[in-house]
C-alpha cells in the first residue's frame, strides 16, 4: 500500500493530540500535508493554538497549520470543556507554540491541496465536526471526487451516544456538515463508539507510556491522567478510550480493525435524536452502503503500536 498523504482536521483535544502524535511518528506511512483546525471541543481559537502546541511537541513545527470553521454549519457551536478541560489540552503543561499559524483559511487549503494533488491521492482524517470538510466539499463541489478515502472519528450505533442519549460528539455538533460529507460519494472509513470504547488507556497502557522516558511519552501520560477522570466516572471504565487515534492506526495497520460496509445516515430533523448516526449494521433497509463501519480493534496490538511509534518522537 502507497503512502498515505493525509490532511488532519482536528479540534485538540487529548485524544486528538495522540492521534497526531501516531501520525507524525509514523513518516514511512504517513506525510502529513497540513492540520486543519475547527472548532468543537473548545472554541478554534484555542483548537489551532492546541494544534501548533502538538506539532511543537513532535518536533515538527514545519507541518502547517491553518485555522477553519469558528462554528458549525447551521447551530451554536456546542463545546467540551466538561471532558477535555478548559484549554482543551489540560493535564501537561505545553508551552505556547513558536510556529506561526498560516494565513489561508483551512477550507481554502484543503480545495488547494486536493485540486494540486494528483485525484485520488490525498486521503481527510477528520477528528472533530465535519464543518471544515463539508464547507470544502460545498465551496468546490469538483473536489469530492479527488478525495482517495475520508477515515474520520465520529457516530456511534451500539454505543448510542456520549453527548446526548443518541449522539456522538463530533456528529452532534455539526449534523448537517455530517450530512453533506456522508452523501458525498467519497469512501468514508467510520471509528465510532463503538471501537473507540473498546480502546481504552487502562494503568498498565498508560504507565508504558510514561515508561518511554522521553518528553512525549510524558505529555501523553498526564494528557490520559487529565482526560480518563471523566470517563471513568460516567462509564465506570477501566481508562480513557483513545478516540481520534483509531482514525490514524488504522492508516498505518488496518489489520488490527474489522467493520462492516454499511449505509449510514445523519439524523438532521429531529431534536430529540439530531446528529444520530442511523447505521444500517444489520442491513435491513436496502439502502446502498456509503461507508465502513468499524465495529471491533485488537486493543493489544493498537498500544502496542503507540508505545512504539511515540517512543520515536
Ligand atoms: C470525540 O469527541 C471529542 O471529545 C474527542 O476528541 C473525539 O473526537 C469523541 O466523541
Ligand atoms: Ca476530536
Amino acid at each position: 500500500m502507497s503512502k498515505h498523504r493525509i490532511i488532519i482536521d482536528t479540534d485538540p483535544g487529548q485524544d486528538d493530540a495522540v492521534a497526531i502524535l501516531l501520525a507524525l511518528a509514523s513518516p514511512e506511512e504517513i506525510e502529513v500535508l497540513g492540520i486543519t483546525a475547527v472548532a468543537g471541543n473548545v472554541p478554534l481559537a484555542l483548537t489551532q493554538l492546541n494544534a501548533r502546541k502538538v506539532c511543537e511537541l513532535a518536533g515538527r513545527p514545519d507541518v502547517p497549520v491553518f485555522a477553519g470553521c469558528d462554528r458549525p454549519l447551521g447551530r451554536d457551536l456546542v463545546t467540551a470543556e466538561h471532558v477535555h478541560g478548559k484549554t482543551g489540552l489540560d493535564g501537561p503543561v505545553l508551552p505556547d507554540p513558536q510556529m506561526r499559524l498560516q494565513e489561508q483559511h483551512a477550507v481554502d487549503f484543503i480545495i488547494d491541496t486536493l485540486r494540486a494533488a494528483p485525484a485520488g491521492s490525498v486521503t481527510l482524517c477528520p477528528l472533530g465536526p465535519l464543518t471544515n470538510i463539508a464547507m470544502a466539499f460545498e465551496k468546490a463541489p469538483d473536489v469530492v471526487t479527488r478525495v482517495r478515502e475520508i477515515v474520520l472519528m465520529g457516530g456511534a450505533y451500539f454505543e448510542v451516544g456520549n453527548i446526548t442519549p443518541t449522539a456522538e460528539f463530533n456528529i452532534y455538533v455539526d449534523p448537517q456538515a455530517a450530512r453533506i460529507v456522508f452523501r458525498s460519494g467519497v469512501q468514508i472509513t467510520v471509528m465510532p463508539l463503538d471501537v473507540t470504547h473498546k480502546a481504552l488507556v487502562t494503568r498498565a497502557r498508560n504507565d508504558a507510556f510514561r515508561a518511554i522516558g522521553n518528553r512525549v511519552g510524558r505529555a501523553v501520560a498526564e494528557m490520559t491522567d487529565f482526560f480518563e477522570r471523566f470517563d471513568k466516572e460516567k462509564y465506570g471504565s477501566l481508562g480513557a478510550p483513545l478516540h481520534d487515534p483509531c482514525v490514524t492506526a488504522y492508516l498505518i495497520r488496518p489489520e488490527l480493525f474489522s467493520g462492516r460496509h454499511i449505509n449510514v445516515e445523519i439524523e438532521t430533523g429531529s431534536e430529540l435524536t439530531m446528529g444520530m448516526t442511523v447505521a444500517d449494521w444489520w442491513r435491513v433497509t436496502g439502502r446502498p452502503a456509503n461507508a465502513l463501519f468499524i465495529g471491533d480493534i485488537d486493543a493489544d496490538g493498537f498500544f502496542a503500536l503507540l508505545t512504539e511509534r511515540l517512543a520515536r518522537l
